[in-house]
């Protein structure tokens, strides 16, 4: 479905817009008027995004390294004035091993790459949109943070924790005019998916356009009033 919003003039800042969902973003985004930033982090996938979209701006981003990340952020605001969206997309999937299974290493893993990297950047984000005039943030969590079926415990505390993560945010924030969301989608349609379950029934995934259009969604005006909410997307499964 083609839903059109007019974010002109609007600084979008899309983490992980090198994977599934962040490439759709990042179109729909630039579809938008919007001045399109998307962080890289392996320079292929950087430059397959820049040839699919010219417009798209590019910087390289380590999202678990803070001093990093600070000084990133300082360099985009120099050179774009403002942040007024975020959308942080990163994340990754660790399934299939019960708990006796699982070692420290992917546990931290699990915990850093989506919870710790939500905290960071929203930590450096939020006092940019604090000195424009607010913002909209939204995170990617997981039906899987709202119950797990086993086997995910590491990926289900981690999603768990960004819900809980957004509404403390949304809280500590409203004053200042900073909506702050997530969004719980279940298998997405990707390649990737496909991919690992071929016999899967496709119909009952959301596209990356299906989640794209809710996330432009709650980056526009119209959802001034939806603040700490995880919005369920797995509405086809
Ligand atoms: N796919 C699903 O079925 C599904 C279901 C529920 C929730 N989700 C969530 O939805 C989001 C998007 O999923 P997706 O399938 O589109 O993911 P994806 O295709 O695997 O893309 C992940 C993105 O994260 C970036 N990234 C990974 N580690 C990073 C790091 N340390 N620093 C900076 N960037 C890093 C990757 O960048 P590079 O390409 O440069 O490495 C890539 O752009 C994730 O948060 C995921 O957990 C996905």
């Amino acid at each position: 479905m083609d839903v059109t919003y007019d974010f002109s003039k609007k600084v979008v800042l899309i983490t992980g817009g090198t994977g599934a969902l962040g490439r759709m973003l990042v179109k729909k985004f630039i579809d938008s008027g919007a001045i399109t930033i998307s962080s890289f982090h392996n320079e292929k996938e950087a430059q397959k995004l820049k040839i699919e979209n010219p417009q798209v701006e590019l910087i390289k981003m380590d999202l678990l390294g803070e001093e990093q990340l600070l000084k990133t952020i300082s360099q985009l605001v120099q050179q774009f004035g403002t942040i007024n969206i975020l959308v942080n997309v990163v994340g990754g999937y660790l399934g299939g091993k019960n708990i006796n299974d699982l070692n420290e290493t992917e546990w931290d893993a699990m915990l850093n790459l989506n919870l710790k990297s939500a905290f960071l950047i929203s930590k450096h984000v939020i006092p940019v949109m604090k000195s424009g005039n607010g913002g909209n943030i939204v995170h990617i969590s997981s039906r899987t943070g709202q119950i797990s079926e086993g086997g995910d415990s590491a990926y289900a505390a981690s999603k768990a924790g960004l819900i809980r993560f957004v509404e403390s945010a949304a809280q500590e924030f409203k004053e200042h005019k900073i909506n702050v969301n997530c969004i719980m989608p279940t298998t997405i349609d990707t390649d990737a998916n496909r991919k690992a379950m071929p016999n899967a029934d496709f119909t009952k995934w959301a596209s990356t356009e299906d989640l794209a259009n809710v996330i432009l969604f709650l980056c526009s005006s119209g959802a001034r009033v939806i603040n700490g909410s995880a919005i369920p997307t797995y509405g086809l499964s």
